[in-house]
């Protein structure tokens, strides 16, 4: 079996290899020429649909999208959907962190969770899947692993924030190996049918 994940991320790509890799081939949109696909929906579920859409209906495979956010309890949420540009447009991993430590200075309520969801369509029919992880924010950054909010996530259960792991701790507990389990799982059953 092959399939197109819709990013242009190859560390996600890796990572979705590394899980998938014994019973499907994983090809990113890089790998088959595709344009970036415009984030233009206000929930993770409807950005990852609309990316497996777009591929879909362009490409008329099989195909996976995700989209990821960190929802803050003392936020509403935020910065959820907006994760990629809290600071704004073209920000950096640095300045999202920071707005998002300021925003938290003093607040004692500290719980938060990562999300992802992925939208697979597989035969044309569209399938949903979430995974979620959820911890704490710290008061500031520890560890230099990873990307995006890693060095301020601290995981319920561990003493290490995500930036002090090792990829393949990380991936194991993640909202994005969590969700890729499921993807998997489901694809296992679905072949066996
Ligand atoms: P995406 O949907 O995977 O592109 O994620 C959107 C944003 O969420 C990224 O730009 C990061 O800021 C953040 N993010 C996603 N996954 C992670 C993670 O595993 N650790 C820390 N931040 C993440």
């Amino acid at each position: 079996m092959e399939m197109i994940f819709a990013t242009h991320n190859q560390h996600k790509t890796e990572e979705a290899r590394h899980i998938l890799g014994g019973i499907l081939q994983v090809r990113n949109l890089i790998e088959i020429g595709c344009p970036e696909i415009p984030e233009t929906a206000d929930t993770l579920k409807g950005n990852a649909i609309l990316k497996a859409q777009y591929v879909y209906d362009n490409y008329r495979c099989d195909c996976f999208a995700d989209d990821t956010g960190l929802e803050v309890e003392a936020l509403d949420g935020r910065p959820g959907v907006m994760s990629a540009r809290y600071a704004g447009e073209g920000c950096s991993f640095e300045d999202n962190m920071r707005k998002l430590l300021g925003e938290m200075q003093g607040v004692e309520n500290r719980k938060a969770c990562f999300k992802t969801v992925i939208a697979l369509i597989l035969d044309g029919e569209l399938h949903c899947f979430e995974g979620r992880v959820d911890g704490v924010i710290t008061s500031g950054e520890k560890g230099d692993a990873g990307f995006g909010y890693d060095p301020i996530f601290l995981p319920d259960g561990h003493d290490k924030t995500f930036a002090e792991m090792d990829a393949a701790t990380k991936n194991r507990i993640s909202h994005r190996g969590r969700a890729m389990e499921k993807l998997m799982a489901f694809l296992k059953e679905y072949r066996g049918r």
